[in-house]
C-alpha cells in the first residue's frame, strides 16, 4: 500500500462522458452471474430458518468456512456480512484497478491508525475491504506463501503439528487452482507444476500480459548477481530464497477472491447456505444456560437500525478480520478486565491478549526513472488511454495490461547478511535459516506516478518485523472505529533491516542489466546516503502493508497467553471459534492471503470433525 496521494486530478473530469459509455459496457459485461439466497437485508431472510453454525464475515476466510460446511447438506448455515457484494464493480473485477480501492469508500471501512510513534507520528488509512469477499475482493492480489518454515513454526509454537508445513498439503490443494495466463504464454520454465493444485476452488495464474523490457533484465539480473538474487522456479514451494515469477489469485484477467470462488454460481446456490448482506454485528450474548456459551448473535444494518438476534444451534464462528475480530470480542465482554473495565464493559470472559500482540509489515517503495514509455505509469495518468485499455479488456473478456496485478513480474525474497548490523545486535526473527527477510516486488511502473516521467518500483516489505501494535476499543458503540495500532518501527531491528533492504535494492538495479534503462532514483536517497538521512526516509515513507495479523493468536491448548486454542476455539469459550488471520502468531514472510485461506480449509476441517 502506497501513502495514498491523490493522483487523479483535473484531468477526471473533461472524461465523463468518455466514462459514462464505457460503464454500460462495463455493466453489460459484469452483470450476468444470479445471486440466490443472498439477501440484502433482515426482512427478505425467511424468519422460519435455523442455523447449526452463524459465520459472522463473508470474508476471505469465512467464505471458505462457509463452503466447506454447507458440503454436508444437513447443515444449515448463515453467513453475516456488515457490507454488500462486489457484483457488478469494475475496480473490484480488473486487477489492475486494485490500484483505485485504497480511497474512503462505501465498500471500505475507511480506517485511520492512531498516530505512528515509529512513524514521525503520522496517522495513516488503512484500507480494509467492507464488502462480501473482504479483503480478498479488494487486495493486490498476490498469491505468496512464505517458507515451510514459517508453518513448521506456527506447529512449534501451538504444539499442533496440523499447521506444518507438510500436514497444509492438502488444504493448499483444496483451495488452489492453477490457472493458464490470460495470454496463453507458454510458461515452461516459470513455475514448478509439482508443487500447485490443479482442482481446488480459487484461481491462481502467472501474468497474463508481458512486461518485457523489464522482465527480461530481472532474469538477466539472476545470472549477472546469481549469489544474492539467485532464480527460484518457484518461490511457492516451500524455499522461498530468490528470484521468481509473481503468482497472483487472477482468472483470466479477472480478480478471483473468495466471492468469485468459494462463493461461485455452484456453490451459491446451495439449500442450507444462506448469506445476509448489510448485517454489522455488534457483539455476542450469552446463551441462558451456560456462561461459556455465545451462541446468540446480535447485528444492525447501521448505527441507528434497530437490533436484531438470531441464535446458532451448534457453533459461532468469527471471521471478521485481523481488525474486527479483537473490536468484536471486546465488545462482548470476552478480553483484558483492565481495559473493559474503562469502558464500564462487564468482563465475562478474562483474555488478556485479544487485541495485543498485532504483527504487520513495514512497506517502503523506492522508485527509480527509466528510459522506456512502456511502462503502466501512463495507464494511471491518462484517462484517454485508460478508457482504451477498459474497452479492450471488455471486448476480449480479460486481456491487455489491466488483466495484470500491478504490482510486480518478479518477487525477490532476501536475507539479511549475517554481519548486518540487524542480525548482530538482535536475534535473527525469521522462522528460519531459509526464510526472507525481505521481499521486494519488481513492478513495472509506480502506481502513484509524479505528472512526468516513467518508473520502475521496487516495494521491499520487511517481512519479518519485531515491532507489535494493538486494537483496542475507542467508545462502546459497535459502529465506531476502534484504535488501531500499528506499532510499526518501533524497534531497533525493524528500521536496521529497512536500511539493508535499501542496500538490497540498489544492488539489485546496480546490475549492468540495467545498463541504459535504469537513469536513477526518484528519491534523493543514494548509497552514499548517511545512517540519519537513511532513517529519516525510511519514517517518513513507509506504510503498512495490509498484513495484520496475531490480535487473536493460537497458543497451547492450556496456556495462559493468546486467545484461541490450535483448534481455534476461543479459550475458555465451547462453541465459538475464530477462523481468519488473527489467530496466526507470527505473520509469515509473504503476503497473508493463502495463509488466511488455509486457515479457513483447515478450520472448516476442524468444525466439521467435532460436528
Ligand atoms: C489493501 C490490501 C492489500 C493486500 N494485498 C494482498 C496481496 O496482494 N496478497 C495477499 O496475499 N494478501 C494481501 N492482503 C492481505 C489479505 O488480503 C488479508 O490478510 C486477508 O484477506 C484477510 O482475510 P480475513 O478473512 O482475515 O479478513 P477479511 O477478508 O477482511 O474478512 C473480514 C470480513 O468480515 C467483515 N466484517 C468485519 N467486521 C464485521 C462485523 N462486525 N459484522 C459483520 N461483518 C464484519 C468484513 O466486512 C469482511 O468482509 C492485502 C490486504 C489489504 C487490506
Ligand atoms: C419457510 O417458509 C417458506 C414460506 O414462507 C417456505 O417456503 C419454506 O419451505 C419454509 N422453510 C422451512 C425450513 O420451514
Ligand atoms: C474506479 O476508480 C476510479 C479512480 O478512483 C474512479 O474514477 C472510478 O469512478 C471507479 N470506477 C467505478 C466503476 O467505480
Ligand atoms: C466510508 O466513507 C464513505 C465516504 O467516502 C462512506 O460512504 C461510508 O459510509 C464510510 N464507511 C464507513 C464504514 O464508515
Ligand atoms: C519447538 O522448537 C524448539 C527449538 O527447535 C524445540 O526445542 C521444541 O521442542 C519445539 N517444540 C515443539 C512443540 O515442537
Ligand atoms: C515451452 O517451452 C519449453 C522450453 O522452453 C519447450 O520445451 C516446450 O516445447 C514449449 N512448449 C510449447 C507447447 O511450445
Ligand atoms: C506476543 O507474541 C510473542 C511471540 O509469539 C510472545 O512471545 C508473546 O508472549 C506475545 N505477547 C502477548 C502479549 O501475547
Ligand atoms: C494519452 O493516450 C492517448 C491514447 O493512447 C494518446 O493518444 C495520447 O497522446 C496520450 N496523452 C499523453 C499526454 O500522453
Ligand atoms: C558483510 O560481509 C560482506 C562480505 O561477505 C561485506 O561485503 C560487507 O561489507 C560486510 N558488511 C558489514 C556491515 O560488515
Ligand atoms: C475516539 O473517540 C473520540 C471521541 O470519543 C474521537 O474524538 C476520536 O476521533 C476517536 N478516535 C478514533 C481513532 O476514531
Ligand atoms: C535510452 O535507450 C536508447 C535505446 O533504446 C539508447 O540509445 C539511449 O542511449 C538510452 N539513454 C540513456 C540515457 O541511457
Ligand atoms: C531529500 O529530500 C528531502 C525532501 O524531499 C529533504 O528533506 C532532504 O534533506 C533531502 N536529503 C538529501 C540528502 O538531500
Amino acid at each position: 500500500m502506497q501513502r495514498y496521494k491523490n493522483v487523479f486530478s483535473e484531468t477526471q473530469a473533461c472524461k465523463i462522458s468518455d466514462m459514462l459509455l464505457l460503464l454500460s459496457l462495463v455493466f453489460l459485461s459484469l452483470a450476468g452471474t444470479a445471486l440466490a439466497d443472498i439477501y440484502n437485508n433482515v426482512d427478505e431472510l425467511p424468519r422460519n430458518l435455523t442455523f447449526d453454525f452463524i459465520v459472522i464475515g463473508g470474508g476471505t476466510a469465512g467464505n471458505v468456512v462457509a463452503n466447506r460446511l454447507t458440503e454436508n447438506p444437513s447443515f444449515s448455515v448463515l453467513v453475516l456480512e456488515a457490507g454488500p457484494s462486489p457484483e457488478g464493480q469494475l475496480n473490484h473485477t480488473v486487477p489492475f484497478f486494485s490500484i483505485f480501492l485504497r480511497e474512503q469508500s462505501p465498500l471500505d471501512w475507511n480506517y485511520t491508525t492512531v498516530p505512528q510513534v515509529g512513524l514521525d507520528g503520522s496517522a495513516l488509512q488503512y484500507p480494509r475491504g467492507r464488502i462480501l469477499g473482504g479483503c480478498s475482493s479488494m487486495n493486490r492480489l498476490a498469491y505468496v506463501r512464505g517458507s515451510s518454515e514459517d508453518y513448521d513454526r506456527y506447529a512449534n509454537v501451538t504444539g499442533d503439528n496440523g499447521w506444518s508445513w507438510n500436514e497444509i498439503q492438502p488444504y493448499i490443494r483444496k483451495n488452489e487452482r492453477w490457472t493458464s495466463p490470460t495470454d496463453n504464454h507458454n510458461t515452461s520454465g516459470q513455475f514448478n507444476p509439482a508443487v500447485h493444485g490443479f482442482h481446488g476452488i480459487n484461481s491462481v495464474s502467472l501474468a497474463g500480459f508481458p512486461s518485457p523490457t523489464v522482465q527480461d533484465r530481472v532474469i538477466q539480473v539472476t545470472e549477472e548477481l546469481s549469489d544474492e538474487f539467485p532464480f527460484n522456479l518457484d518461490y511457492n514451494s516451500g524455499f522461498q530464497l530468490g528470484v521468481g515469477w509473481a503468482q497472483s489469485t487472477i482468472k483470466h484477467g479477472k480478480r478471483s477472491s473468495s466471492f468469485t470462488s468459494y462463493l461461485g454460481p455452484e456453490f451459491v446456490g446451495r439449500q442450507n447456505l444462506h448469506i445476509l448482506l448489510n448485517a454489522q454485528v455488534t457483539r455476542l450474548l450469552q446463551t441462558n444456560s451456560d456462561p461459556t456459551e455465545f451462541l446468540t448473535v446480535e447485528f444492525a444494518e447501521n448505527k441507528d437500525a434497530p437490533r436484531q438476534r438470531v441464535t446458532a444451534t451448534k457453533e459461532v464462528i468469527i471471521s471478521t478480520g485481523s481488525v474486527g475480530t479483537p473490536t468484536l470480542l471486546l465488545n462482548s465482554g470476552i478480553g483484558d478486565p483492565n481495559q473493559l473495565s474503562r469502558f464500564g464493559i462487564k468482563t465475562l470472559i478474562n483474555i488478556p491478549d485479544v487485541g495485543k500482540n498485532l504483527s504487520n509489515q513495514p512497506m517502503l517503495t523506492l522508485s527509480y526513472f527509466v528510459n522506456s514509455t512502456n511502462t503502466f505509469d501512463d495507464i494511471i495518468r491518462n484517462l484517454t488511454l485508460r478508457s482504451e485499455l477498459i474497452r479492450q479488456w471488455i471486448e476480449t473478456d480479460g486481456d491487455g495490461p489491466l488483466g495484470i496485478g500491478p504490482y510486480g513480474t518478479h518477487q525477490v525474497f532476501t536475507r539479511l547478511s549475517k554481519n548486518s548490523t540487524a542480525l548482530e545486535t538482535n536475534p535473527d526473527p525469521a522462522a528460519g535459516p531459509n526464510t526472507a527477510h525481505i521481499q521486494s516486488g519488481i513492478q513495472n511502473g509506480d502506481i502513484s506516478p509524479p505528472p512526468e516521467g516513467h518508473f520502475m518500483t521496487i516495494s521491499l516489505s520487511l517481512n519479518t518485523p519485531t515491532s507489535r501494535g494493538s486494537i483496542q476499543l475507542n467508545t462502546t458503540d459497535a459502529f465506531d472505529q476502534p484504535l488501531i495500532d500499528l506499532g510499526l518501527l518501533t524497534t531497533d531491528f525493524d528500521v536496521l533491516a529497512l536500511k539493508e533492504g535499501i542496500g538490497i535494492a540498489q544492488r539489485f538495479v546496480g546490475a549492468r542489466a540495467w545498463d541504459g534503462y535504469v537513469l536513477g532514483p526518484l528519491s534523493n536517497i543514494t548509497a552514499s546516503s548517511t545512517d540519519a538521512e537513511l532513517e529519516a526516509f525510511i519514517r517518513a515513507n513507509t506504510s503498512p502493508n495490509g498484513h495484520i495479523v496475531s490480535t487473536a493468536s493460537m497458543s497451547p491448548k492450556g496456556a495462559q497467553h493468546g486467545v484461541v486454542d490450535p483448534d481455534l476455539r476461543v479459550k475458555g469459550i465451547a462453541r465459538l471459534r475464530v477462523v481468519d488471520a488473527s489467530i496466526l502468531p507470527f505473520v509469515p514472510s509473504a503476503n497473508t492471503q493463502f495463509a488466511v485461506y488455509m486457515v479457513g480449509e483447515r478450520g472448516a476441517d476442524l468444525i466439521k470433525a467435532a460436528w
